[in-house]
C-alpha cells in the first residue's frame, strides 16, 4: 500500500511539472492559440500541449472535448470505412468480419444520433428500424452469400437515401460509393 502510494505521489509531481512546462517546438516558434478559438484566449496558464489539464475547469474541458469529438462527420469516416470493410468480408465470405464490423456501424449511428440529435429522426427511420441494418445482420448469419450481396447493395441504397434526406447527397460522390457499386 505504501509503495503504491509513493508511486501514486511521484506520478502527480511528473504530471504538475509537465503542467508547468512550457512547450519547446523544435522549429523554435512559439505556441500560440488559434485564432480561430476565441474562448480559448481566455485561458490563464499559457497554451501548451496539455490542451485539456491546463484549461482554466471543467466545464472548458467538457466544451474542447465536445469540439474534438466532432459531430456527424467523425462517426461517418468511421461508418464508412466499417461499411467497406463489410464489402470485403462479403467478398471474401467472412461473415463474422461482416457482423463484426456491421455491429459497430449500428454503434456509430447511434453515437451520431447522440451528438446530433436533429438526425436521430432519419438515422432510425431509414436505417436502423425499417429493416435495412437487419436485414444485412441476418443475411451475414444465415452465411448465403448471394443474399448477402443483394443486402449489401441494398445497404449502399439506404446510406444514399440518408444524405440526400439530409440534404448531403453531394456526398454521394464519395470514393467509397463508387468502390462498393457491384460485386
Ligand atoms: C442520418 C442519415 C445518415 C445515414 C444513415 C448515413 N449517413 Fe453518411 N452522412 C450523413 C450526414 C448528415 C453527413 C454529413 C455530416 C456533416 O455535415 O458533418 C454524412 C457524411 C458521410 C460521409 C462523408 C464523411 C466526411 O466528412 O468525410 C461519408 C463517406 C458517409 N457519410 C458514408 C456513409 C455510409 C457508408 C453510410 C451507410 C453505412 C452512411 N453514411 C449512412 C448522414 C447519414
Amino acid at each position: 500500500m505504501k509503495r503504491y502510494l509513493a508511486a501514486a505521489a511521484a506520478c502527480c509531481c511528473a504530471a504538475s511539472l509537465a503542467l508547468a512546462q512550457s512547450v519547446v517546438q523544435p522549429t523554435g516558434i512559439a505556441p500560440r492559440f488559434p485564432k480561430a478559438y476565441k474562448q480559448l484566449a481566455q485561458q490563464t496558464r499559457p497554451p501548451s500541449n496539455n490542451w485539456l489539464l491546463d484549461a482554466n475547469d471543467d466545464a472548458e474541458r467538457f466544451r474542447r472535448l465536445q469540439v474534438a469529438a466532432g459531430g456527424t462527420d467523425i462517426p461517418m469516416w468511421e461508418i464508412a470505412h466499417r461499411y467497406e470493410e463489410l464489402y470485403v468480408a462479403i467478398q471474401k465470405s467472412n461473415w463474422e468480419m461482416g457482423v463484426y464490423h456491421w455491429e459497430k456501424v449500428r454503434d456509430r449511428l447511434n453515437t451520431a444520433g447522440m451528438k446530433r440529435p436533429g438526425r436521430t429522426q432519419n438515422i432510425e427511420a431509414l436505417f436502423l428500424d425499417n429493416g435495412a441494418w437487419s436485414s444485412m445482420h441476418d443475411a451475414l448469419t444465415s452465411k448465403d452469400r448471394a443474399r448477402m450481396q443483394q443486402q449489401f447493395l441494398a445497404v449502399r441504397k439506404a446510406c444514399m437515401g440518408c444524405h440526400v434526406a439530409e440534404r448531403v447527397g453531394f456526398l454521394n460522390d464519395s470514393a467509397v460509393f463508387t468502390r462498393t457499386a457491384s460485386f
